[in-house]
């Protein structure tokens, strides 16, 4: 099941997310942010058993859509579920009358990278040391 994120599925994303994502991760404030403040943002959750096991983070502005984060609980990757939350995007996407999706990935996220050329996206540029470590992203886009 799909369905929006709540407070309460904070410390079950946070989890997913430091696993995920190590020093580039998000933090509680970040999150709390998007799900109260920032009026363009959307999380929503993948909820198997009971068990918060993913989660998509991204912002609706007008004709564009720009994908945050996704991530899978690491025991649960591998068995479609990325691809279920990027279709639960997509939806929303169309839904929302959206031209163009956009994201940044880091060159190094073979897994995810992948992903992304199987929906579709197309690489658009490099972005230099993005993350804090340093090391450079791709910027990738697809229309609907
Ligand atoms: C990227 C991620 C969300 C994919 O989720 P997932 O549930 O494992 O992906 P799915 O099982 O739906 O697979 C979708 C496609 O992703 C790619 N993919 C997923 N795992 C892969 C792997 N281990 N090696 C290569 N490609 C992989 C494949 O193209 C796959 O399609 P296929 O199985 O038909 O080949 C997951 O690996 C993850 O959470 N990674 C850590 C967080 C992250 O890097 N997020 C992206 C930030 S930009």
């Amino acid at each position: 099941m799909i369905r929006p994120m709540t407070k309460a599925d904070l410390k079950a994303v946070l989890a997913i997310e430091n696993e995920a994502f190590g020093s580039d991760h998000w933090q509680a404030k970040e999150f709390l942010y998007e799900l109260e403040e920032n009026e363009f943002a959307k999380i929503y959750v993948l909820e198997k058993d009971q068990e918060v096991i993913g989660y998509v983070d991204f912002m609706v502005l007008y004709e564009r859509l720009e994908i945050n984060n996704i991530a899978i609980k690491s025991d649960k990757q591998r068995q479609g579920y990325g691809q279920m939350l990027l279709d639960k995007v997509f939806a929303e996407a169309e839904k929302e009358g959206v031209e163009v999706i956009s994201l940044e990935v880091k060159v190094t996220n073979v897994k995810a990278y992948n992903m992304y050329l199987k929906n579709g996206f197309i690489p658009m540029r490099k972005r230099s040391h993005y993350y804090s470590d340093g090391t450079d992203a791709i910027e990738m886009a697809r229309g609907i």
